[in-house]
């Protein structure tokens, strides 16, 4: 990554989660869990605006009435959920704008992965379209002077046969009706952004849509006390007739209007629409060299679908066969989806090196890194050590920079993905007797290049995913170790710590 910008993101990223992960822990750190916040305070905000729904009088003269009375007299209940829909709404800003960082730094939005990035503009349009309607909904000062602002910037466009702001100027003009329109755009713009939402995760395997259960709770907790600790409140009526006086304005949606009251509406749409167009493009604004796709070797695939089913992105689809083969299906690469991360290799079952032949083939293969040749490599790199205690430690090419791993009796192996080793390589050079420990580290869990990797890595370990790693293998011998490209410092005392427990403890016999 050559970007110094993303380069101090992405480190600044890190030590934030790491900060975050001492003070809730790994499981409930929402920072790895952006996209899924921004989902579920999308379902607060939906829920809690239907309640508010019910009571609301869609009227000029009664609608600021209406959201006083269930605030102030109803506070413990309805004055709560408008609450919720208030923190609810900021906390979805906030979740997505941290969510669009993240992805730019961890460079997370080209290649394959252009659709959601580009899909992801429109929607902070939608998020913010829904949060301003909701805010004239409620007719007081600030709507007033929120509606006045935008009809000035609606007007600049010239596009609307006559003046909307001059709705705004006399208090007579404006009528019941154009309170029913605004609650219908209210209600039609977060459904439409429902809509687009779903787009977004389309391209997306097993995409993080419900964050983990303690983190929705906790959430939950928060946003209740501090809608009953700080309710959400209105300011005084709207009156046409005066001038807004002194506004406390919601900083998450009203961010700009002071500053384009100040440089007017022509440069208001300039930097919206620019600084909409400026991240569409973004995607095809890097140079970037797209990793060469999976392909499928028909001899070796028996449809299982083992490679579709952990695809992070659904590069992988089963279909029904036309050669002759004793097996009905086969996958099918969709090349220009792959990210080349190979977790498809480790899937296989055929991708197993204790298989025998002078060059092994396997069902799906990397055709820049064959299963073939990471098997000869690690056999070559395990046979070059010669110390009485020999490791191996496999890792990817964003996690921890192993090429800075200098260790004696260390041989390290860094894959485009750790998710791409399959169980069975672990086992092979233990059983082989090739090494005495070996290490698999991968990028801390939320923090994966490739989405799924270190999870399938764990879960495959644990042997809760197949290909399980056997049982007889000797878990002593072995080690899964988080390690972000920041910790490498840590990574190598992990692997000393190993080292010496090895030293300690006398080989039993490898596994049969
Ligand atoms: C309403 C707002 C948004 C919601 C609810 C949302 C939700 C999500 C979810 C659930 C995922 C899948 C995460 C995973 O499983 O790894 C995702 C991925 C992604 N989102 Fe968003 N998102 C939103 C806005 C945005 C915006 C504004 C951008 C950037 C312009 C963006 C860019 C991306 C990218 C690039 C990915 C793919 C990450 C990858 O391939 O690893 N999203 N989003």
């Amino acid at each position: 990554m050559s970007n110094p910008v993303k380069a101090a993101l992405k480190a600044g990223i890190f030590r934030l989660e790491s900060a975050a992960d001492a003070l809730v822990g790994r499981e409930a750190n929402p920072l790895y869990h952006l996209g899924a916040m921004s989902w579920f305070f999308f379902w607060v905000v939906g829920a809690s605006g239907l309640y508010l729904f019910i009571p609301y009088e869609t009227s000029a003269v009664r609608a600021w009435d209406s959201i006083e009375y269930i605030s102030r007299v109803q506070w413990y209940w309805g004055g709560m959920i408008r609450g919720l829909h208030r923190y609810g709404s900021d906390a979805m800003v906030l979740s997505m704008m941290m969510h669009l960082v993240r992805e730019y730094a961890m460079d997370r939005y080209h290649g394959a992965r252009w659709f959601a990035w580009f899909t992801g503009v429109p929607l902070i349009w939608m998020v913010f379209a829904s949060g301003i309607t909701g805010y004239w909904l409620v007719w007081d000062m600030l709507a007033q002077y929120l509606a006045l602002g935008t009809a000035e910037w609606m007007d600049w466009l010239g596009i609307f046969g006559q003046s909307i702001a001059r709705n705004f100027l006399n208090p007579g003009a404006l009528t019941d009706r154009f309170f029913t329109l605004l609650i219908f755009i209210h209600i039609a713009v977060p459904l439409f952004l429902l809509f687009a939402m779903w787009i977004h995760i389309l391209r997306i395997n097993r995409a993080d849509v419900n964050p983990p259960k303690q983190l929705a709770i906790g959430t939950m907790i928060m946003l209740v006390a501090l809608s009953l600790i700080h309710p959400a409140q209105s300011h005084d009526s709207a009156n046409l007739g005066l001038s807004t006086g002194v506004l406390n304005p919601d900083w998450y949606y009203m961010a700009l209007y002071p500053v384009f009251d100040t440089y007017g509406p022509a440069v208001a749409w300039a930097a919206a629409i620019g600084l909409s167009v400026l991240l569409s493009v973004m995607p095809w604004m890097v140079r970037y060299r797209r990793p060469q796709a999976a392909r499928v070797s028909p001899p070796d695939c028996n449809g299982c679908g083992n490679c579709a089913s952990d695809c992070p992105f659904g590069a992988v689809t089963i279909r029904p066969r036309s050669d002759v083969s004793p097996h009905r299906e086969i996958a099918v690469v969709q090349s220009e989806v792959c990210t080349g991360c190979g977790i498809c290799v480790a899937s296989c079952p055929h991708s197993n090196p204790f298989n025998k032949g002078q060059i092994l083939s396997t069902g799906i293969d990397l055709p820049n890194f064959a299963f073939d040749s990471m098997r000869k490599q690690a056999a070559a790199r395990a046979g070059a050590l010669d110390t009485p205690v020999r490791i191996m430690v496999f890792g990817c090419d964003h996690g921890a920079v192993l090429k800075d791993i200098k260790m004696p009796g260390v041989a390290i192996m860094s894959l485009p993905c750790s998710g791409m080793l399959p169980p069975s390589m672990v086992d092979y050079l233990l059983t082989r007797k090739l090494v005495d420990g070996v290490i698999v580290t991968a990028c801390r869990p939320g923090e994966c290049f490739h989405r799924l990797g270190p999870e399938w890595v764990q879960q495959r370990m644990d042997g809760e995913r197949v290909p399980k790693l056997r049982r007889a293998v000797p878990r002593d011998r072995m080690r899964v170790i988080w390690a972000a490209s920041t910790e490498t410092t840590s990574l190598v005392r992990e692997i000393a710590e190993f080292r010496e427990e090895l030293a300690a403890t006398p080989v039993k016999g490898a596994a049969e």
